[in-house]
């Protein structure tokens, strides 16, 4: 048995990994090597909406295996057929074509390689603390590039009837467009940006924001790789705002800890381009194995009612969270089931050192949480069918935690 100091030895360290080895899963839990078990409220990478392992998706894993994990990419399989128009009969509004990839960053680079080529343009807008990938295009967009762009929208959160963002901002996006003659290909927005912070921008704003890209002739993707399949409180994050997206981008959830994303347009859209346009080769795209795991991961959200089940558990979560009070939290944003604790400095330590300090001791309690330390904010997306009796356990442990923290 490799123990945690000895694997550091041959693992890149492209991370910073913790202490613990873990070895399997089930439901909302993991467990270490030594046997130890842990809640998952980081969903993996925010990737488990169903929980680790359900059963329905381990059988058409194993039974996909058996028939065929991959073709040659000029030839198609009846279960992808099926992917297809289930995944598209999920969705809302007419959407009709999509095909899956792999990753997250994959489809967002797809998404806006294809909105430029449909509009002939090439100016992609954003919004300032959004999350697009970890390469190209979908990272020089996101807040991680570390490049401030005027491309990339200032937003606030507002989201009140009486908010005047709109005539503080739109002028700066109109100069964009007129004064500067940006001619954008497309806006893409992320609904509730998750990995920059939990920031959910001001809905009047965001709509006047797709108006006027519309106007112009640009098209809106929505980047529903997080926010996608529920994990918002709505099926899609897009439907937090009045707006109709042109491109819909999936990961994360669609594979429920396998590599599967996907894209979904109109065909009114697709075809305004010729077919070797839209030509787009990796040996992975569309495999049987990722298409039959995107299959049953909808088929179960759909019967086993995950979203309409989970407004139960987000309403008891949103209550907690309500109430949950200590001089080292600054502010808790909580949309759906995607919840962040803004701390604070307390005593005599710092964000970072309380945020690493409650991280640890809920990992000694049993309870495995995300972090990102440059936002000073401890992030839990737990799976959306997490039990009554897991979120009692959650509730506890985080305010023995908070009530325990040493000054
Ligand atoms: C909104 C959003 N888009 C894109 C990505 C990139 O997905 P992946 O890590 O699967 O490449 C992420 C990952 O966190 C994300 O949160």
């Amino acid at each position: 048995m490799f123990l945690a100091n000895t694997m550091t030895e041959f693992i890149l360290n492209t991370n910073d990994f913790e202490s613990i080895l873990v070895n399997k899963a089930q439901g909302s839990w993991i467990w270490d090597v030594k046997g130890k078990k842990y809640l998952d409220c980081t969903s993996g990478v925010w990737c488990l909406l169903i929980g680790h392992n359900h059963p329905k998706l381990i059988k058409t894993i194993k039974s996909q295996i058996d028939n065929l994990i991959h073709t040659n990419n000029r030839f198609l399989s009846p279960i992808t057929l099926e992917a297809a128009e289930r995944v598209l009969n999920f969705i809302p509004g007419n959407f009709d074509k999509i095909t899956f990839l792999n990753s997250g960053s994959e489809a967002v680079e797809f998404s806006i390689n294809l909105a430029k080529k449909i509009t002939g343009r090439v100016d992609v807008l954003s919004l300032k603390d959004s999350y697009y990938g970890s390469y190209g295009t979908s990272k020089s967009l996101s807040y991680t590039s570390g490049k401030e762009s005027k491309m990339k929208l200032q937003y606030r959160k507002c989201n009140s009837e009486e908010c005047n963002c709109i005539e503080d901002l739109i002028p700066i996006l109109d100069e964009l467009l007129l004064a500067e003659s940006i001619q954008p290909a497309c806006f893409v927005l992320e609904p509730i940006m998750v990995s920059g912070g939990i920031h959910k921008p001001c809905k009047k704003y965001v709509e006047e924001v797709c108006n006027r890209i519309k106007n112009a002739g640009g098209l809106i993707i929505s980047n529903e790789v997080t926010t996608g399949l529920g994990r918002s409180g709505k099926p899609f994050g897009f439907q937090h705002y009045n707006i109709t997206p042109d491109i819909i981008v999936l990961g994360k959830g669609l594979g429920a800890g396998y590599p599967v994303s996907a894209i979904i347009t109109r065909s009114e859209l697709a075809s305004k381009i010729p077919a070797e346009q839209k030509y787009y080769a990796q040996s992975h795209q569309l495999d049987p194995l990722g298409s039959a795991i995107a299959n049953t991961v909808v088929r179960i959200i759909e019967e086993d009612e995950i979203i309409e089940r989970s407004q139960e558990i987000i309403s008891i979560l949103e209550e907690f969270f309500g109430n949950l009070r200590h001089p080292s939290i600054k502010e808790i944003r909580q949309y759906g089931m995607i919840i962040g604790i803004q701390i604070q400095p307390y005593s005599s330590k710092n964000s970072s050192q309380l945020i690493l300090e409650i991280k640890n001791r809920l990992l000694e309690e049993g309870i495995m949480i995300g972090l990102s330390l440059g936002k000073d904010l401890l992030r839990l997306l737990p799976p959306l069918n997490m039990s009554v009796e897991e979120v009692d356990f959650l509730k506890r442990k985080l305010t023995k935690v908070f009530d325990n923290l040493s000054p």
